[in-house]
């Protein structure tokens, strides 16, 4: 039989992603309203292995829903990938009494989870955060909607001056392996072209394309490449524009980690105080080895081993979108 969940932990791991403030005031909001006890600790699982946690009361969390980052740190666990580490942590989680851990985090954090369920038997519910929006089983993840409105903003004030000298500025935007940010920040800002890592970039196609832009007197063209897009990155693109076309006034901007930071958006505080509420229900409804994802409106929860290795697809269309739209 499972154990009866009386007090359950918090770790919010990986790359921080705003609104996960959100969702841990929703988390533990949600689990003292349900008559639970809250932990959070620190700094992702390193917390665990170093008995490293807080309390967490109703008001501990009070005056955190618009701030970005996380009160509770994050970190990405070199120790928590080897056994040892994972003992040390499961000895501490007994020591303490927490029957459940909600994680927040993105596929990295769920990975650890899955192993550490599968060892130890621990109950352990997942919470995409990231600005990624990488992952299967979930329409977005928390902190995308909020990275997204701030590569906009950087956008719009590029092309301001970009369309006053008339020039041609490749941006490089977040995405290791995806081009979430990359595709929908490049319909919003009517860029000219978007590379992003799903798709091979054809650069004699981009070339020609920005060669007839310039026949026709476009006054700017914006050029949004995901840092991880098979060319190489923002300045090997400009690099390769340059050779071809010397004419081009061209400069680069790599916009970096201020898109991982910020107050969250409401879409964010929203979607971060839904699925913290779901997590705690999910738990108590005795659900562990999944992730809680928003689909169609409501809650769902994909297995972890699913959410991890299954890719979450692009929309081609928005891809036509671009090119159709920047004629
Ligand atoms: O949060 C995800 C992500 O932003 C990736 O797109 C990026 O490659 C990575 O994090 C960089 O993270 P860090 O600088 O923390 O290693």
């Amino acid at each position: 039989m499972t154990k009866k969940i009386k007090k359950i932990g918090i770790i919010t791991s990986g790359g921080d992603a705003p609104g996960m403030n959100a969702c841990i005031r929703a988390i533990t909001r949600s689990a003292i309203y349900k008559g639970l006890e809250v932990f959070g600790f620190k700094r992702g699982y390193n917390g665990l292995i170093e008995n490293d946690f807080i309390p967490l009361q109703s008001n501990s969390v009070s005056n955190i829903i618009q701030r970005g980052g996380t009160i509770l740190k994050t970190a990405r666990s070199d120790e928590f990938r080897t056994i040892e580490g994972r003992k040390k942590a499961f000895k501490n989680l007994q020591k303490n009494n927490i029957d459940a851990l909600v994680a927040i985090g993105g596929d990295g954090t769920f990975t650890g989870a899955s192993v550490f369920i599968k060892e130890f038997n621990f109950p352990i519910i997942g919470i995409p955060g990231t600005i990624d929006n990488d992952l299967f089983g979930t329409d977005y993840t928390i902190g995308y909607d909020t990275a997204l409105n701030t590569v906009v903003q950087a956008v719009d004030k590029i092309r301001d001056t970009a369309s006053s000298h008339g020039r041609l500025f490749v941006i490089e935007v977040m995405g290791k392996d995806a081009g979430f940010i990359a595709l929908r920040s490049g319909i919003a800002t009517g860029a000219e072209a978007v590379l992003i890592p799903e798709t091979p970039t054809y650069i004699d196609h981009l070339l020609r394309k920005l060669n007839r832009d310039y026949q026709h007197h476009k006054p700017s063209s914006i050029i949004i490449v995901a840092e991880g897009d098979d060319f190489g990155g923002a300045y090997k693109v400009a690099e390769a524009v340059k050779e071809k076309h010397p004419f081009f006034d061209i400069r680069v901007t790599v916009l970096g980690h201020i898109q991982r930071g910020g107050s969250p958006s409401a879409f964010d505080r929203v979607l971060a105080s839904q699925m913290g509420a779901g997590a705690v229900d999910y738990l108590l409804q005795g659900k562990k080895d999944v992730m809680v994802g928003f689909m169609n409106r409501t809650t769902v929860l994909t297995p972890f081993n699913k959410a991890i290795k299954h890719h979450k697809e692009i929309n081609p269309n928005l891809l036509k979108l671009v090119d159709i739209l920047s004629i």
